[in-house]
Order: structure tokens, then sequence, then C-alpha cells
């Protein structure tokens, strides 16, 4: 039976964006920019992605590419059935463990969608209020279940209904949406009494905010905004053509992702900065100071609507690549059909995210490594695994592989 693959280069380019853009650029790159001292950050980010991440993204896209199989499959059979086989192995569990807390955070910004619905946020109340509200939320036991299960369904029914009829057809609707709803909020986020002060954060640097720890959260978060390291670029790579131009892929891909980011902290800083608030309040920026600023607003409540919109499209986008990379392994190399391959995945990210879910509440006390179950697997994988991944498969393009395989 014939491959499954991307209809066109739009296409491929689209769920390539889809994969980098996600809660790495909306929830993430904002908070980190907030916490280590705004521009000088966001100069030295950009200057990793392309001198660090890109060139990695590239060795991705080449095995990938020229391999045509699933990532396991594609060390294995481009080394000639060597040890790399496990370091394929690796990058097929990664994106399973990734996706698996990943999809809880996926599953809050279903919730906040929900809440953001019922107008949640015009109601006036206080910011410790909804600070409240976000921790009762994601420490009961059960209700970031839902969204979780909500989610992690989405993404594989997208996943189930293949390459072409599936992600290429989400990513190639939803994208522009994405980038049309998050440069709307950007534009009118620019436009509010006070946000000048916001802008100046995000563009006027101080470089003596650089820090080692600062350098280092800059490249983590590279690595994660890329998708790289964890063979989701690998596997989408493998359903373009052999003849396909790696360098504008990849450059087309970057570009997307740090324009996305940029504008992404457009859409927020301003917007806290003109209501007085602190914007280093960490991962809480989006769930918890976000939600007050739209209750500040002039027509917040549908501002928040499209906030969480984009919010939750962006995750989807980037679950359904870390979901494929399990599937095609399954279907490739287990010859399970993608309906229950998609099904099994399913059920071991469900699993391990409700483990993840958990320890914001039940189980916050459980530590593994003086870490909460989440902490571990987000710090596991996005320090240590896709170094690991990434470091691999630079030296296996620039080691193992022949010269004609890479052009
Ligand atoms: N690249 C994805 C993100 O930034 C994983 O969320």
């Amino acid at each position: 039976m014939k491959r499954d693959s991307f209809g066109s280069r739009f296409g491929a380019l689209v769920a390539l964006a889809g994969s980098a853009v996600g809660l790495g650029n909306l929830w993430r790159f904002p908070y980190l920019v907030g916490e280590n001292g705004g521009a000088a950050f966001i100069i030295v980010y950009i200057i990793l992605s392309f001198l660090i991440c890109l060139p990695i993204f590239i060795c991705e896209f080449v095995v990938g590419r020229r391999a045509q199989e699933n990532a396991y499959s594609a060390f294995r059979d481009l080394s000639g059935g060597s040890w790399w086989k496990y370091v394929g192995l690796m990058t097929v569990i990664v994106p399973l463990i990734v996706t698996s807390y990943y999809s809880v955070i996926g599953g809050w910004s279903v919730q906040y969608l929900f809440k953001a619905l019922n107008f949640a946020f015009t109601s006036g109340e206080t910011q410790s209020q909804m600070s409240t509200m976000f921790t009762d939320y994601v420490s009961s036991p059960w209700l970031p279940l839902f969204g979780h299960t909500i989610f992690l369904a989405v993404t594989v029914l997208v996943v189930g209904a293949g390459i072409k009829g599936g992600i290429e057809k989400f990513s190639k609707v939803m994208m522009p949406v994405l980038f049309v709803i998050v440069i709307g909020i950007a534009i009118y986020s620019m436009a509010l009494p006070g946000a000048a002060r916001g802008l100046e954060y995000l563009f006027n640097p101080d470089f003596s905010k650089i820090t080692a720890k600062s350098c280092a959260a800059a490249l983590g978060q590279a690595f994660f905004s890329l998708s790289i390291g964890f063979g989701t670029i690998m596997t989408y790579a493998s359903y373009v053509s052999k003849k396909e131009n790696v360098l504008f892929q990849s450059m087309a891909t970057a570009v997307s992702d740090l324009s996305f980011a940029l504008i992404a902290g457009i859409a927020i800083m301003p917007a806290v900065f003109a209501f007085g608030l602190n914007p280093q309040s960490g991962p809480g920026l989006v769930f918890e100071t976000l939600p007050y600023v739209f209750s500040q607003m002039p027509v917040g409540g549908v501002v928040a609507i499209l906030f969480f919109v984009a919010l939750l499209v962006a995750a989807i986008t980037s679950s359904i690549s870390m979901v494929e990379v399990g599937v095609a392994y399954l279907v490739e190399e287990k010859k399970i059909a993608r309906t229950w391959a998609c099904l099994i995945v399913f059920a071991m990210c469900w699993v391990v995210g409700a483990f993840c879910s958990m320890s914001f509440g039940p189980l916050s006390e459980f530590k593994i490594c003086g870490r909460t179950i989440f902490d571990f697997f987000d710090n596991m994988s996005s320090n240590i695994l896709m170094t690991l991944g990434s470091l691999f498969t630079v030296l296996f393009v620039g080691w193992s592989l022949k010269k004609t395989d890479i052009y």
C-alpha cells in the first residue's frame, strides 16, 4: 500500500509550522520573557534559535526526507541496522511522554475556553480571586482530567484521519486562523492606553539581565519551540517528497515559529503592562494574570474567547505532530491498523497524563528525584532527552549518513 504523504508544499509547511507553533509560543515564551528580563532574553533566544536549533532542525529534516519512514526505522535503516536504532526508539518514546503532560496544559486551555465562552472573565473578580480560581481548578482531582481527555481525543481524531486527510487539512485551515487571531489580539493590545511600556519591555534590551541561567532557559525554549530532538520533524519530513527543498522548509518553519512567538509577546505584554500587572508571574501568566486582564479591558470577554481558541489550536497542531511519531511507528513497525495505533497512543498518553495532572492536586506530595510527576517528565524530556535526541541526530547526520543520503 502506498504510504500517505503531504499533498502539497504548502500543506507540509503549515503542518511543520503547526508542530513548531504551540503552547511553547503562547504559554511558555511570554512567561519566560517575563521571568528573564524581556528584550535581552528575546535577543539571546533569536541568536540561539538560528545558530544552534535551525541546523539541528535541518539535520532532522534531512533524515526524515531521505528515509521516508518512521523515526525508529529511519535510524535503523539508514545506519544499516546498527545500535542507532535505539536512538530511533528514544525519539519515538519521548514525544509520547511530552504529549502526556502537554495534554494536561491543553486540557486547561479547553477548560478556560469553556470559562471564556461562559463569560467567566468579565465579572470583575480581583487578581487574587482569578489565581484562586486557577489553583482550585488544577488541584481538583477529576475536573482537569475532563479537559485532558477532550484535548487528547481531538488530537487522535485528527491523526486518525491520516496525513493528507487529517493533519494537512486541519493545519491548512487552523494555522491561518491562529495567525489572524493572534495578530488581531496583538493590534488590540498595542492600542490599549499604557501599552507602550509593554512594548519597551519587549524590545528595549537591558543586557545586564543576561545570565547563564537565562541563556540556558532561552536554549531550552528554542529546542522545545522548534520541536527538535524528539522525532516530530523527522516524521513529518518523511511525508514530503525526496526532492523537497530542505532549506526552504526549515527556514520557513523557523521564521514562522519565531514570528509567532514575537506576535504572542506583543499580544500579551502590552496588555499586562497596560493594567499595571507583573509580567513575572511564571507559568500562571496565561491562566491567572491574563484572565484578570481580560476582565478589565473593553470587550475583554470576546478577546478571552479568541485567545483561548488560539491557545487550543496552537496546542493541538503541536500535539498531533507528537502523536504521529508513535502512530507511524506502530503502523509501520508493528503493522497495527492506524485506528488501533491511535487508540493505543491515546490510552498510553491518557494514563501518564492523568498522573501528571494529579501532580497538581492529590499527588502533589509524591516526588520523583525531588520533583512532582509533571515537573519530572517535563524536565527529563525538555532538558535532557530532547537535547540528547538532538545531539545524536546531528552526530548521525555528520558521521553515519552518506553524503549521497543528505543531498
Ligand atoms: N513546538 C511545540 C510547542 O512549542 C511543542 O509547543
